[in-house]
C-alpha cells in the first residue's frame, strides 16, 4: 500500500471527503491495530493540519493516552474530567469553541483553543476511548467536523473490534 497521504479540496468538507478513502485503506491493513491507528491519527493530523489528534484508551477509572499525533501530552485523564472525560461519562461529542469557557479543561497545551472529542464504542455502547483532535484556532470545529470525524470514529471502531 501506499504510503503517501495526498488531500485535496478549498473546504473542510471537501478535504475530509479526499481524506476519509485514505483512512479507509489505512483501516485494511492488517498489522498490530497500535500500528494502523498511530498511521490514521498520522493521516487525520497531516491531512487536515490540525494541532493535536489522538485516541485516550479507557482503562478502569481513567483514560490513558494511546496512538496520538502531536506535542506531548497528558498521559492520564479521570473518568467525567476535562473534555474528554466528559465524553466518556455521557457518552456524547463535546464541540468546545473556546477551551477557558469550559468548566474543567485539561490545558495538556496552552496553544490549544477549541476541541472536538467523540466517543468511540464497544458493540455493547460502552465507551471504550475517546478521538481527540485540538486546534490552535479559537472555534475551528462544527458540525462538519462532527460529521466527517464520526465516521472516523466508526472506522477506528471497526479497526479496534475487528478480529
Ligand atoms: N484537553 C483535553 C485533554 C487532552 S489534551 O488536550 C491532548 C481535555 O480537556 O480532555
Amino acid at each position: 500500500m501506499s504510503e503517501s497521504l495526498h488531500v485535496t479540496g478549498n473546504t473542510r468538507e471537501e478535504q475530509y471527503l479526499s481524506l476519509l478513502p485514505q483512512i479507509e485503506a489505512l483501516a485494511k491493513d492488517k498489522a498490530a491495530k497500535w500500528a494502523v491507528l498511530g498511521n490514521i491519527m498520522a493521516a487525520l493530523k497531516y491531512g487536515m493540519n490540525f494541532f493535536w489528534v489522538g485516541l485516550y484508551l479507557v482503562k478502569d477509572e481513567h483514560l490513558i493516552l494511546g496512538p496520538f499525533q502531536g506535542p506531548v501530552a497528558c498521559t492520564q485523564i479521570p473518568f467525567g474530567k476535562g473534555v474528554c472525560g466528559a465524553a466518556w461519562k455521557n457518552k456524547k461529542t463535546f464541540i468546545v469553541q473556546d477551551v477557558n469557557d469550559f468548566e474543567g479543561h485539561i490545558a495538556c497545551s496552552s496553544a490549544t483553543k477549541s476541541e472536538i472529542v467523540l466517543p468511540i464504542f464497544d458493540k455493547n455502547g460502552e465507551v471504550i476511548m475517546t478521538l481527540d483532535i485540538d486546534s490552535e484556532l479559537l472555534t475551528n470545529f462544527n458540525e462538519t467536523d462532527e460529521k466527517y470525524l464520526m465516521q472516523v470514529a466508526g472506522i477506528i471502531e471497526q479497526v479496534v473490534l475487528g478480529e
